[in-house]
């Protein structure tokens, strides 16, 4: 067995591909210490800057003082404790559906909900890009598994004559992200709509990189392009710009009740712990505030001056709003790739790369991520080293 591992990490480590851990010896925010060094991050998705904001540890601590640490239970057995209900109830509100479900974490949510959906027999129509949890959750079902190319409206039309034809009476689940996770690019949300409506599909949307960043309130792409009602499934994460953990689904009563009997991560796994859970509900309570609207305002002239001095015109095209958070900066070849950023790292900022199976083989890219605590200045300087480390 140890030659195995061996040899398999050796030919990892041949195509630049191997992975290893960094020490963050300090908390999340636009600096971090690594090694005794400060460095300017911007590789994280703490977007609204929350992940140590003082609200959300306070309602953490509290939520430990008055409920303790552990869950001791799944949510079906004796895990469900206030906290629970609370920001379930706290997301209804915000993201304006009948029902809301979480779950320990966003891949959670993916891998109990999407075989809940569809099984043997039904079909799944998935972006080529979206991440690993919706790819796993929809292996997990069972059901035929489609791949459409990227945002392709067209491929996607012809998945679905297919289906229609091919699996006549079968359930048929389209998948997707409202912002990919690689590529910080959306999708064509009316469009998607419009097709599920007319084959008469589910659609389950992923909202993890969208929420508190786009449409009111940080209510995600839905929301904001008013199709609310014609998302069957918001699945969501608290652990990006909500700055604490866990997953959720959003949708109608009838789909959540479905989910509490049917998503196995959700039922055979101790509930999320208090403290967390707190974390999150104050998350959801400022997202909801104006002072929340105020912070999302705040990351949206940030990711406007990134797109201003980021070299390269991808970023300009579609109008101002088009995007994301997220700028990919593609290399391609893995050391090239891993180079850039150690040299950027050496200039203080932490930006690591990017690459196979996480992106496409031969796509290794900076994911540089735009968060509201980052100052103009270090946007500035990042964007000085990128032109002048490329030039
Ligand atoms: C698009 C997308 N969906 C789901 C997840 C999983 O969320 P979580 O980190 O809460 O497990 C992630 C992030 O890791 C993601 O990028």
């Amino acid at each position: 067995m140890r030659d195995f591992f061996e040899e398999q990490l050796e030919a990892l480590r041949a195509r630049s591909l191997d992975r290893h851990l960094r020490e963050i010896c300090s908390a999340q925010g636009a600096e971090i210490e690594i090694g005794g060094r400060r460095l300017v991050n911007f590789s994280s998705n703490n977007y609204l800057g929350l992940a140590n904001d003082p609200r959300l540890r306070q309602a953490a601590i509290a939520a430990i003082g008055e409920f303790g640490v552990g869950g001791g239970a799944s949510r079906l057995i004796s895990g469900t404790q206030s906290p629970h209900l609370r920001l379930e109830r706290a997301l209804v509100k915000w993201k304006g559906t009948e029902a809301a479900l979480c779950f320990s974490s966003g891949y959670a949510a993916a891998l109990g909900t999407i075989p809940a959906l569809v099984t043997k027999g039904d079909v799944i129509l998935l972006d080529k890009l979206c991440h690993a949890s919706l790819i796993d959750g929809a292996k997990l079902s069972g059901a035929i598994l489609r791949v459409f190319p990227h945002n392709h409206l067209g491929k996607l039309e012809s998945h679905l004559q297919w289906s229609q034809r091919e699996h006549a009476g079968k359930r048929i689940l389209i998948v997707t992200e409202s912002v990919f996770s690689m590529d910080g690019d959306r999708a064509p949300l009316r469009e998607l709509v419009e097709l599920k409506k007319r084959f008469g599909a589910l659609l389950l949307l992923d909202e993890a990189h969208a929420v508190g960043v786009i449409g009111p309130n940080g209510r995600g792409l839905a929301a904001a392009e008013n199709l609310n009602e014609d998302v069957d499934v918001q699945m969501g994460t608290l652990s990006k710009a909500l700055g604490a953990s866990g997953g959720y689904i959003c949708g109608s009563r009838d789909l959540v009740e479905w989910l509490i009997n049917r998503a196995r991560s959700f039922i055979y796994s101790t509930a999320p712990p208090p403290g967390i859970v707190g974390a999150a509900l104050a998350a959801v309570n400022f997202l909801a505030s104006s002072e929340g609207e105020e912070r999302r305002i705040l990351l949206w002239k940030r990711i406007r001056l990134m797109q201003q001095l980021l070299p390269g015109n991808e970023w300009k095209k579609n109008g101002d709003d088009s995007r994301s958070a997220i700028f990919p900066w593609v290399i391609g070849n893995e050391q090239a790739a891993l180079d850039f950023a150690s040299a950027l790292q050496s200039e203080g900022f932490l930006v690591p790369a990017i690459r196979y199976p996480t992106v496409a083989k031969g796509a290794a890219r900076l994911r540089i991520t735009v968060t509201a605590s980052h100052e103009e200045n270090q946007i500035r300087s990042l964007c000085e080293a990128i032109r002048r480390l490329d030039g």
